[in-house]
């Protein structure tokens, strides 16, 4: 029912599928109520809708209406409808006179595209046994929902709410036990009050612990979400459907939604945006008109808003560029601040899901940019690299780093690693057993083999530094350190970063980088393969060909076999029959995608290997990563890139996982 088309941390890209036709996602449901319609939300772009059926199913008018000619006509909408199930008026009033069984039953003879069960929407910070017990009778209701929905073959497809409140341990409880029971869709209730309230930061663990125990191939909604401004941030979390009645609430109190917040008439002197209707009037147009009319306009407004924040979402994923929307977002309220540096807590989250190479440029856009997943994840790849006796640390330039750096240096000071490093003087610096590195916000060290790989060379940072950058940089310096037994520090460095340091050291001769192409192509393998790579790839008779245009790197040959190939936008290494081959030779799953021995032939013939086929695969991959696909007894098949990351990998039964480069036949 759910497709990943494209992905950027937990944001996606999808396709939904429904009996009325095909929406994408993120999407926004605009809140139909079924009496009265006072826009047409489908002229100013809504794709799928929601209405309530338990206001429907009281209504003995309309109950009768919707029974007879159906939902669709009901509310005159021919596109997807999803139906909420009176659990939010239960949680307003308390009580609702309809039982689970029958509002089951009431959607599908009114024939909903998607219905719900009757959850129970427990507040935040109530009581822990009082949350406990709510959630045994919503699982409870689930369970009852599905089987219901499989036993009879019903038409609707199902959502099973996850709550839980403010209790981590609870959200994850609820979404792990409603995982195994195999629902449509999963919405994430009960969140409305920490909206309401501004608490983010909250809405932010709310949704984080339960989504990390949700099915990858499962769309999410986050209930009763929408107002623009948070938008950005849900998607990246994880959240593919939003519906909200905000636009017309707001509308109803003469209030404009904007990115960057709501926006009162009252206050106005100006339009916020240049929709059809900030075009056409002014705020004093609007003030001087009737209410109803007023609110149309207004609803119209709110509308074209969301959507429009809806299609840069969308084009932020395709290209990259997601969380620097968020950053730039959660600047619209401290509180939305807050949320986003506290997601960087799930940084190691976030990782497993992010694509390791994007259209777009890491831009650092704060201190809640050391948190991102391109960071933790550089920060954990330099332990695959192979690490000499001696560290020389650079400063920053241009980029890429070692074509702007001074070509040599005699001046250094000698890192102060602990006390007894002072006592003796710093050896001669062998050019051969040293490694080079510059030091920069805000991927900390940079390795000089590396720096035109992505993000490091596809990045930027102000070069007016903030204090928590320099202290992370320095932070993550001292403990890089170990890793040597003598370390030079360059003036500049040192400067910026007040070291401790034991005495200025003159080298006797010059120190310089020298740039060896097979040493940084067996750096860039095994940081992008991991440890070994680059011995298992590199062997034999290596020839480099290079680009007359730019002199990078771009075809390498044993002899005259191709290994691999440079892909000039990101400088990571795209296999060849024989690096497919010699890469293959690793010990274990690294890089490995195992299919269903039924499909080998397909493979072998490079066709694309579709995600329901995968028995096993490295834990390590990400989507853009270059992978081996294996059968059931190891032997490689063919070899390709991925289009999801291992937990989707695992997780999916439709659509493409890996987009097959070349087989081996048979
Ligand atoms: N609408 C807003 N929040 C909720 C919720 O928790 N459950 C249901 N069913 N609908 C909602
Ligand atoms: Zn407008």
């Amino acid at each position: 029912m759910f497709e990943i088309k494209a992905k950027d941390m937990r944001g996606r890209v999808g396709v939904l599928k429904t009996n009325h036709g095909d929406i994408k996602t993120p999407n926004l449901m605009p809140v139909i109520h079924p009496r009265k319609q006072p826009i047409n939300v489908k002229d100013y772009g809504a794709d799928i809708v929601i209405t309530n059926a338990y206001l429907i199913y009281k209504d003995e008018d309309l109950s009768k209406k919707a029974l007879d000619v159906g939902l669709h006509e009901l509310i005159n909408f021919d596109g997807p409808i999803m139906t909420d199930s009176g659990s939010f008026q239960l949680s307003v009033y308390g009580d609702v006179e309809i039982t689970n069984q029958e509002v089951i039953e009431f959607q599908e003879a009114i024939g909903t595209d998607i219905g719900t069960s009757l959850d129970i929407p427990t507040g935040p910070y109530v009581d822990r046994e009082k949350v406990e017990e709510d959630l045994e009778i919503t699982i409870e209701r689930a369970k009852e929902a599905i089987s219901f929905v499989k036993d009879n073959d019903y038409n609707m497809k199902i959502n099973s709410v996850v709550q839980g409140s403010t209790y981590p341990d609870l959200r994850e409880y609820c979404a792990t036990e409603l995982t195994k029971l195999d629902a449509d869709l999963y919405p994430i209730g009960a969140v409305v009050p920490l909206m309401e309230m501004y608490h983010y930061r909250d809405l932010v663990d709310a949704v984080m612990h339960s989504v990390k125990c949700l099915p990858e191939s499962k769309a999410r909604h986050l209930m009763g979400a929408g107002h623009p401004m948070i938008f950005a941030l849900c998607v990246a979390m994880g959240c593919d459907l939003f519906d909200s009645a905000a636009y017309i609430l707001y509308a109803e109190g003469d209030r404009f939604l904007t990115t960057r917040g709501t926006l009162k008439l009252e206050n106005m002197t100006e339009m916020p945006c240049s929709c059809e209707v900030c075009c056409k009037y002014t705020p004093d147009d609007l003030r001087a008109m009737d209410k109803e009319e007023r609110t149309k306009l207004i609803a119209q407004h709110n509308l074209h808003v969301s959507f429009a924040e809806l299609r840069l979402i969308r084009q932020a994923i395709a290209e990259g560029s997601l969380m620097e929307l968020v950053e730039e977002r959660c600047r619209a309220h401290p509180m939305l601040l807050d949320a986003v540096r506290h997601l960087g807590e799930y940084s190691e989250d976030l990782e497993q899901f992010d694509p390791r190479s994007k259209k777009s440029a890491f831009f650092y856009t704060g201190p809640e940019s050391l948190k991102r997943a391109e960071v933790t994840r550089h920060l954990k790849q330099l332990e695959n690299m192979d690490k000499k006796k001696n560290l020389v640390v650079l400063p920053a330039y241009r980029k890429p780093y070692s074509k702007y750096l001074v070509s040599s240096f005699r001046e250094f000071y000698v890192y102060a690693k602990d006390e007894s490093n002072g006592e003796d003087a710093p050896c001669v610096i062998d050019n051969d057993d040293t490694d080079f590195a510059v030091l920069d916000i805000p991927f900390c060290m940079i390795p000089l083999e590396l720096d035109e790989v992505y993000p490091l060379s596809q990045s930027d940072a102000p070069r007016i530094h903030d204090k928590i950058a320099d202290e992370f940089t320095r932070d993550f310096f001292i403990d890089y350190a170990e890793n040597y037994d003598n370390v030079l520090i360059h003036p500049k460095v040192m400067d910026e970063l007040e070291l401790d340091y034991i005495e200025r050291y003159e080298h006797p001769e010059d120190v310089r980088y020298k740039k060896d192409d097979i040493k940084k192509l067996k750096a860039i393998a095994d940081y992008q393969f991991g440890k070994g790579a680059g011995e298992a790839l590199f062997t034999g008779n290596i020839k480099i060909e290079k680009s007359k245009k730019t002199g990078k790197i771009r075809h390498v040959f044993d002899k005259n076999q191709n290994i691999v190939n440079m892909r000039a936008s990101d400088s990571f290494l795209i296999l060849s029959k024989l690096g497919a081959q010699r890469l293959a030779t690793l010990d274990g799953m690294r890089n490995k995608v195992m299919i269903d021995n039924s499909v080998e032939s397909f493979a072998r013939e490079g066709k694309s290997v579709f995600a329901k086929f995968i028995k096993d695969c490295d834990l390590n991959i990400r989507s853009n990563d270059e992978v081996l696909i294996v059968n059931e007894q190891g032997e490689l098949l063919a070899f390709g890139k991925a289009l999801l990351s291992h937990k989707e990998m695992m997780d999916f039964k439709t659509g493409q996982a890996i987009k097959t480069r070349k087989g081996f036949k048979k």
